[in-house]
Order: C-alpha cells, then sequence, then structure tokens
C-alpha cells in the first residue's frame, strides 16, 4: 500500500514538472498562449536560476577580485506601461536598441524617470487577485493606466578567449520584481523574489568578443503578493550585476560555524565547503582549504564526476577563542581555497568568521551567555535619490551612525539588504536581525490565506531559503525573521523548518505567531503594556520587534521603555520604527523636496506614513535622534552624596575602557556636573575622545528672579495693554510688535497628535479661556508679566499648551538662551538635552521636519534673548519656561504638506510658555501621549516672566 501511495506520490510530481516545463515552452516570456504568464503563476518561481548559495567573497573585496566583472554603468532602456506594448523582439541580435533612453544600473526606474514612484502600505498597489497582478483596479488608480510596467534593458559586455574556456556566471544582485534575461538572442532564465541574487549559468551562450545581455522586467508578479512591505513601490535592476569567472571546478558554496562550548574555552571552526565540476570530465586529486588562525586546513577531493558536486568538511579547534559581539567584533580572517592537482590555487575567497552563541534559556535571551539587550532599529534600504538602491558610502554613514547612537540591534526590515551592510555589521559591530522578504499584509496580519494556500508554499520556502543561504556566514546575523505581517499557516511553517533545517545557530523569529519564532514579539506596547506582557510570557523571551514610532517629531517616553526593559530579564530588547525617512528627492519649478505619498498623483497611497525616521532622507539626524543616542548609552550615572556611580549595561566592555570626565560649570550661579564616558581609542565608526555615554547633574539650582522690584514711577513708556493683551510697545519710535503678546493655548499638532485626534478633542482651546494677565512695569524697557489660569469648570479637555505668544519683527533671528538643548526638545524628550547657554540663528532653532509640524521647542528655559543686532528682546523667566520660536505663524504651518510651501519671513513667532504638550512616542495611529506629559486643564496655573528691551 505504502509503495503503491509512494508510486502514485512519484507519477504526480512528474506530470507537475511536465506540465511546469510545457507551460514555459508554451508562454514564451509570458503574454501569449492561454496558460498564465510565468509572472502570474506561484510554481513558476525561476527558470535555470542557479542554486542560492553564501556570499563567497567579502563585499568590500569585489571590486579588487578578478573573477568579477563588473556590468553596472548605463545600459539602454525602454519603458512600456503594460505587458502589451513591450519591444517583444527587444533581445534579439538585430533589434535595434540605440535610440532607446539610458538608465544607470543599478537603480530603479521610477526614480530616473519612468513611470510613477508608488507609496502604499497595506493595500497591494495593484488589483487584488492572487495570483493575476494585472487584473482592473478603480480608475483612478495608478495601475489602472500601468498595468503591469515593463522595463526592456539592454547592455553589451566583452568576453575574451581565456573567459571562454571558463565558467561564467551572470549574477544579479536584485531585480524588482521579476525578469528574463538573454543573452545573444537566446533565453537564458526567469526569476523573481526580489531582493535576494539571482544566478544564471552563461557559459554556453557566450562568444569571444562583443556580446548583448537583454534583461526584461516586470514591475509585480505573483511575488508581489508577497512583497507587500509599507515602502515604496520601485522598481527596475536595483542592485548589481556582474559576470562572475570561474574555473570549470569551483566552490560552488561554503558554509562556517563556530558555536563556543558551554564555559566558552574553545569552539571547533566547522568548514562545510560544496565544490562543483561543471567540465565535461571528471575532475581528479583536488584539495579545498580552509586558512584560518595561521593554519591551513586541507581536505582531499579524490575524483569528482563531471556534473556533479560533493562537500568537504573541514575542521579546526581554537581554544580560548575571542567571541564576536557587537560591543567586541572579534573576527577571524580566513580564506577558502581550491587546488588543482599540481597545487596551483584555481580559487580562493577571504571571509571572516565571528564565534559567538545564540541562545534562548527560558525566557531569557542570552548572547555569549549573558542577558544582552537589544537596542535596535528597523532600518530600510532607501536612498533619496536612488530608491531602493544605497551606495556603500551611504551604508556605512548609516551604520557609523547606529554606532554613534549606541544602537546595536538592527533589524533588516522588512528584506535581505546589499551584503556590504552585513559586512559593516561584521566588522564595527551590529547584532543583526535578517529577515525575509515575504509580507501579505494586504491579506491581512496573521492572515491564512497567503499561510495555508499549497500553491504559494514553495514560493513562501524560496524566500526563506534565499535568506539563509546567502548571508549564512555573516556573524553579525543572531535571528532569522520569515517576514513581517505576512500568514499563518502550513506555508510559515515550511519556511521555519527550512531555516532551522539550514542553520542551527542562530534562532529562528517571526512576528505573527510565536509558534514560529524563539521569540515573542509584541508591537508597539506602551511601557506599561511592555512591563505586564512581560510578565505574562513565562516560556520564550520577549522583544519589540517595532516600537516607538518615530513619525515626524515624536519619540517621546523613551526612556520609560528603557526602565522597563532593563528591569525584566525576559525581554530582550525592542527596535524603534524607524531609521531613516523615506523621502524621495523631488524637483518641482525650481524647487526640490522630500516627496511622500501622493507626490507623483500615486495611487492608492498613505501620505506621510512613510516619514518615520531617526534621520532626513538626506542622513541628517533629528532632534530625536539624540534621545536614542542619551537612552540607549552602555553606561549609566548616578549622584549619590556627592558620589559618581556608574551603572554598566554592556557585558564585554569594561568602565575602565572609556574616559571618565567630570566637568563642572557654572551659568548664571547655577553649578552643574557634566559628566561623559569618551573613547579612549580609535574605532572604526568614531574618533578617540568621542562621547559615548553623558549626564548631567544640577549641584546648586538656579535661582529664578522671585519679588521683582518695581518702579511705578518709570513705567514702561511705549507699551500699551488692552485687557489681556499687551497690543504694542514702541522703543525709539518703533513699533517692536507685529502682533500682540497674548495669552495663547494652540499649538500644531504633531503626527502622533493627527492620529490620536488631538486637534479635534482640544479644538477649545483655539480660544484662550478662563484666564487673565497681570502686566506691572519695571523700568521704561521692561515689564513683569504674570499669568493665571482658572478653570472655570472641570471637563476641560487637555491644554495644547499653557502660555503665550507674540510677534516680532522678522529681523530678529538670532538666538540666546540658557535652557536645555542645543536641540529640540520637549517634556517627554528632554534627556538628551543638557542645560547650557547656547547661540543660534533662528533657521536653527526651528526643526524643519518634512511633513511640517509642531517643532523647535526648548524646555526649562532661564532666560531666552532674540535679537536683530541693534535691538534685543530678553525674556527672564520666574520659572522653566518652554518656548518655541519661528519665521512663521501657527496658521502657516497647519495643513501645509511641504516645508518650502510654508510661508515664512514676515515676522518671528514667539511661544513663551510654562509647559506644553508632550510629543508622545507609542506609534502614530491613536496612542495619546503618556498622562504625565499632558496639561490638565481642570486645575488652575500661574507663571511669569519680564520682558526686557536691551
Ligand atoms: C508596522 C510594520 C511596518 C510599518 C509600521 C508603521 O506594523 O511592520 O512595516 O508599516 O507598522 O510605520
Ligand atoms: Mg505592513
Amino acid at each position: 500500500m505504502k509503495r503503491l501511495l509512494r508510486r502514485f506520490l512519484v507519477f504526480i510530481a512528474s506530470v507537475l514538472t511536465i506540465s511546469a516545463q510545457a507551460q514555459n515552452l508554451h508562454s514564451d516570456n509570458g503574454t501569449t498562449g492561454l496558460a498564465a504568464p510565468d509572472w502570474e503563476n506561484p510554481a513558476v518561481l525561476g527558470i535555470n536560476k542557479l542554486p542560492y548559495h553564501a556570499t563567497l567573497q567579502l563585499p568590500s573585496k569585489w571590486k579588487e577580485c578578478k573573477e568579477i566583472i563588473s556590468l553596472d554603468g548605463e545600459w539602454q532602456f525602454h519603458w512600456s506601461r503594460n505587458p502589451q506594448e513591450r519591444p517583444v523582439n527587444f533581445y534579439r541580435e538585430d533589434f535595434d536598441v540605440r535610440g532607446w533612453d539610458k538608465i544607470k544600473v543599478p537603480g530603479n526606474w521610477q526614480t530616473q524617470g519612468f513611470g510613477t514612484p508608488i507609496y502604499t502600505n497595506i493595500d497591494y498597489p495593484f488589483k487584488r487577485n492572487r495570483p493575476s497582478v494585472t487584473s482592473e483596479p478603480p480608475r483612478d488608480w495608478t495601475a489602472y493606466e500601468n498595468r503591469n510596467p515593463v522595463g526592456s534593458y539592454v547592455t553589451f559586455f566583452d568576453v575574451t578567449k581565456e573567459m571562454r574556456s571558463q565558467n561564467l556566471i551572470l549574477h544579479f544582485g536584485g531585480v524588482h520584481s521579476a525578469f528574463y534575461v538573454w543573452v545573444n538572442g537566446q533565453k537564458v532564465g526567469y526569476s523573481q523574489n526580489s531582493m535576494s541574487p539571482a544566478e544564471f549559468d552563461v557559459t554556453k551562450y557566450v562568444r569571444e568578443g562583443k556580446n548583448k545581455l537583454a534583461v526584461e522586467v516586470y514591475r509585480w508578479c505573483d511575488g508581489s503578493y508577497l512583497e507587500d512591505q509599507d515602502m515604496w513601490r520601485l522598481s527596475g535592476i536595483f542592485r548589481e550585476v556582474q559576470l562572475w569567472v570561474r574555473p570549470l571546478v569551483h566552490i560552488a558554496d561554503y558554509h562556517v560555524t563556530a558555536v563556543p562550548d558551554k564555559d566558552f574555552t574553545q569552539t571547533n571552526v566547522t568548514a562545510d565547503i560544496a565544490i562543483c565540476n561543471t567540465a565535461g570530465k571528471s575532475a581528479k586529486k583536488m584539495k579545498a582549504v580552509l586558512k584560518i588562525d595561521g593554519k591551513a586546513i586541507a581536505g582531499q577531493l579524490k575524483k569528482l564526476a563531471a556534473g556533479d558536486t560533493t562537500h568537504i568538511r573541514l575542521t579546526y579547534r581554537i581554544n580560548h577563542p575571542r567571541l564576536w559581539s557587537a560591543e567586541k567584533p572579534n573576527l577571524y580572517p580566513f580564506s577558502i581555497e581550491l587546488m588543482d592537482k599540481k597545487g596551483n590555487v584555481a580559487e580562493h575567497f577571504d571571509y571572516h568568521l565571528g564565534v559567538k552563541r545564540v541562545e534562548c534559556v527560558g525566557e531569557v535571551f542570552k548572547i555569549n551567555g549573558k542577558n544582552v539587550k537589544l537596542r535596535g532599529v528597523n532600518r530600510h534600504d532607501h536612498h533619496p535619490l536612488t530608491g531602493r538602491y544605497v551606495d556603500d558610502a551611504t551604508y556605512e554613514e548609516d551604520i557609523r551612525l547606529m554606532k554613534q547612537a549606541n544602537i546595536n540591534f538592527l533589524r533588516t526590515s522588512h528584506y535581505p539588504d546589499r551584503e556590504y551592510l552585513y559586512e559593516l555589521c561584521d566588522r564595527w559591530g551590529l547584532y543583526v536581525m535578517d529577515e525575509a522578504n515575504q509580507e501579505s499584509h494586504g491579506y491581512g496580519y496573521a492572515n491564512e490565506e497567503m499561510g495555508h494556500d499549497a500553491a504559494w508554499h514553495d514560493a513562501h520556502v524560496d524566500r526563506a531559503e534565499s535568506l539563509v543561504k546567502r548571508d549564512f556566514n555573516h556573524p553579525c546575523v543572531i535571528l532569522w525573521s520569515l517576514g513581517n505581517e505576512g500568514g499563518v499557516g502550513p506555508n510559515i511553517q515550511a519556511m521555519y523548518d527550512k531555516v532551522c533545517q539550514l542553520d542551527s545557530t542562530r534562532l529562528p523569529f517571526y512576528d505573527c505567531h510565536p509558534r514560529y519564532s524563539a521569540l515573542h514579539d509584541f508591537g508597539y506596547p506602551t511601557p506599561e503594556v511592555l512591563k505586564r506582557e512581560a510578565e505574562k510570557e513565562t516560556e520564550k523571551p520577549l522583544i519589540a520587534r517595532e516600537y516607538a514610532h518615530a513619525m515626524g517629531n515624536s519619540m517621546g517616553n523613551l526612556q520609560e521603555y528603557w526602565d522597563v526593559i532593563y528591569a525584566d530579564s525576559s525581554i530582550a530588547g525592542a527596535a524603534i520604527w524607524d531609521w531613516v525617512d523615506q523621502g524621495l528627492v523631488k524637483k518641482e519649478n525650481g524647487v526640490e523636496y522630500f516627496a511622500y505619498g501622493g507626490d507623483y498623483g500615486d495611487k492608492p497611497n498613505l501620505d506621510a506614513f512613510c516619514i518615520n525616521g531617526l534621520l532626513a532622507p538626506d542622513r541628517k539626524p533629528h532632534p530625536h535622534y539624540y534621545e536614542v543616542q542619551h537612552v540607549y548609552q552602555p553606561l549609566q550615572f548616578e549622584l549619590h552624596d556627592n558620589q559618581l556611580r556608574i551603572v554598566n549595561r554592556d557585558f564585554f566592555t569594561d568602565v575602565s575602557e572609556y574616559d571618565i570626565v567630570c566637568d563642572t560649570t557654572v551659568i548664571n550661579g547655577e553649578r552643574l556636573l557634566n559628566v561623559s564616558a569618551r573613547l579612549k581609542e580609535d574605532k572604526p565608526w568614531a574618533k578617540k575622545g568621542f562621547v559615548v555615554a553623558s549626564e548631567q547633574f544640577v549641584l546648586s539650582p538656579y535661582d529664578f528672579p522671585k519679588v521683582v522690584k518695581t518702579d511705578e514711577k518709570a513705567a514702561a513708556k511705549g507699551a500699551s495693554i488692552d485687557g489681556n493683551d499687551l497690543v504694542s510697545w514702541i522703543i525709539n519710535g518703533c513699533e517692536m510688535l507685529q502682533a500682540p503678546l497674548e495669552p495663547y493655548f494652540w499649538k500644531p499638532e504633531n503626527d502622533n497628535q493627527h492620529a490620536a485626534g488631538f486637534a479635534r478633542s482640544s479644538a477649545v482651546w483655539k480660544e484662550a479661556t478662563d484666564v487673565t494677565v497681570k502686566y506691572t512695569a519695571i523700568n521704561d524697557h521692561s515689564i513683569l508679566v504674570e499669568l493665571d489660569y482658572h478653570p472655570s469648570g472641570t471637563d476641560k479637555p487637555l491644554l495644547p499648551k499653557l502660555g503665550m505668544r507674540m510677534r516680532l519683527p522678522a529681523d530678529f533671528t538670532t538666538i540666546e538662551y540658557y535652557g536645555r538643548g542645543p536641540w529640540e526638545n520637549y517634556p517627554d524628550r528632554k534627556r538628551s538635552a543638557f542645560l547650557g547657554r547656547y547661540k543660534m540663528p533662528l533657521a536653527e532653532y526651528e526643526t524643519e521636519y518634512v511633513h511640517p509640524q509642531d517643532n523647535g521647542c526648548r524646555t526649562d528655559v532661564r532666560w531666552f534673548s532674540i535679537t536683530n543686532g541693534k535691538k534685543t528682546l530678553r525674556i527672564e523667566g520666574l520659572q522653566p519656561l518652554c518656548i518655541r520660536a519661528w519665521d512663521y505663524g501657527e496658521e502657516n504651518l497647519e495643513g501645509v504638506r511641504h516645508p518650502h510651501e510654508i510661508q515664512r519671513g514676515r515676522f518671528v513667532n514667539l511661544n513663551i510658555d510654562l509647559n506644553i504638550h508632550g510629543v508622545g512616542g507609542v506609534d502614530s495611529w491613536g496612542q495619546p501621549t503618556l498622562p504625565q506629559y499632558t496639561i490638565d486643564a481642570n486645575k488652575p496655573y500661574h507663571y511669569g516672566f519680564i520682558l526686557d528691551w536691551q
């Protein structure tokens, strides 16, 4: 019976392969005939693709590696809005492409002027009707007219006589989303799975001299149903194209692992090297060699038949290994060599090994035996000019800025990045959650449709396999993520099994169900919920793969999260959403700005929801970047009875490895102690002296003016008061107020508040009520201002702010103040901003967010001055003040989509407040600012300040 069943299964399998092949024959490149095209058929993931394998050569060495020929550069290009209109025969040798456009490879075609970038989150950008990507969407969608754009690419490359006798492999680092390849008019193959390499053996298609390479890329394919990540939807050959010239017998793959034993005293290095023979005859007496730690370990290959692949396993023991961690990224450089029977080196690859152990011990996540905390961030591969292609220099800048911000954990949301990024993480030290390119959010979070549909089984597994196989040898990888916001069911189980089968040295992770994950995920909790969840979970460590949504002016209450995380050993850590604002540079009528959803007329779109970064698109840090740097710092300082106590949150770095510097300064009588921990030596990501951790302590506090002596006779002469307002103030015959000083409780929203409906719920505060202001002249150039708020009811909504506003002439553009800075800070985001005396132009005092919103606050301001060079207005608080200054008004900021649309420069807007509503820091879809950072309008308030013209 069993045998019968097996035979039957074999029969089915062979019918399936025959039908798949038949279909490939009939459908050519997909658009003719009755069969579904390859790109709308989830059973066809590739045709003639070589197996996935590890990155063989360290990416930083690609340029100098003689077997790698780069085909990057300017190619000929033709864009069609749908498959029917594409130039079908362009791959033929007699097809003349000289009149075509040019395009840069690598690159996206939308960022080079072809077609429309679309920013969508959960909605598929095409009509959801799997596996079709060309069904009719609503008429106003971008995909209605452009039903599946096709990019036709042509380039030419030279092959020498010497190369002809070798094995030639065409390598595509990443192509979005599906493509066919022809060489010299002959069809080579097909691939999808956009974020992983695709390789084809082109040996038999090339000839000596000039060769024509034609690539036809489809914007969408059935694979796009698994690529529904919240990001710009861009297309094309966006990663490098290479021709690898390999010996006929060569190293097809290698995996090197080294997990230390329980007490970390030794480790076995294991190298599994796959050798394949692409020659027509068998190979004899070859040798595979692992060179590591000054030793060479060799394995003999007696005979390898033509067309075969074999594995050689080599082992080597290291005693007292130097362990790899993000703190101490110790690497063992090694090389893998293949030697022919004469002892000549046929192939040589350089790589590096990190010895480490990653494990969950009960509910505790451990690296090298320690309960390391993952201080994380999520990052999309995004560049404002080149879209999905991010060059090496930007990678270096990103990883440098992460290291400088004390980030130790990077999630490559939501797909594998380019290989060089991982090499940087290996070398400079970042733990990486490497994520498979799998998201079917358009069917719902944890959906069963994609997770259960057997037709999509292989497509899921393909994405797990391509992930693990490519990045296997990177020490930085600690977790393999099966994807994000995808399905649940057998297809995910199969991904999980595949990951576990391929690699037992790292842990699997999945957000949609803990069944497929070594860690339990909880996304976007409040600090309180995080605490509660961690207490509930007893089986597995808890992680927040995403938290602290950094959209716009955000990232409040970060320290509150980390108080919870440090207090509970079952929390592995958390990763901020996300690293960089995904804005694209757009030029319009001579202005350049960062575009987001809808700016290209793209539909559907989700507006500014892709602008969630710690950095602007051009990598300029936002103020909240510095808050992350501070809260994530490995050392924390406490001052008790004049004794400095240092808490070290790291495990593999001693405090003595830093210079601890203590500085006492006195500003206007206030004594401050500034403590910092500085690098004792240069690191690849920062110079010696770089401040890794810092804290400020107030030793003797500021003496705010209490009793103000007034001189009735010397009443401020030019000042006129009308009710609560100071309506005019003439100094030397000039009106100094462009608008009165008045009680003003309104402030524009930031993105978080917008999502939480704050403007709606606090709308009554567009008018300040229940308030009285008293003005007392101190002398002929200064006035004491005192505001009293006495609520008349008990059910008033939260106050946006409590304070006053005035407008000065536009030329008051130089600011100096004593308060928290230098960067913007709010009540719930001010730990990184130390008290100090700061001077800056108004333009720097404001913060320019990609999506304009409330900004620029400085808290705990003791005094503030603003000058036009001739006259200076000094504001002295009777208690700490919150001050915002802009060269535009609230009305100019609200409803504006981009900074260049703000009408500026007609006056200087000053808000002088007792307090302001915090920015919030949980999510941007409804969570309010934490209660301790809001202003209860059902309580009385009193505050005051002195205005003084000098
Ligand atoms: C998460 C998702 C991210 C992004 C974020 C909101 O749930 O995983 O891809 O969409 O929400 O910015
Ligand atoms: Mg999503």
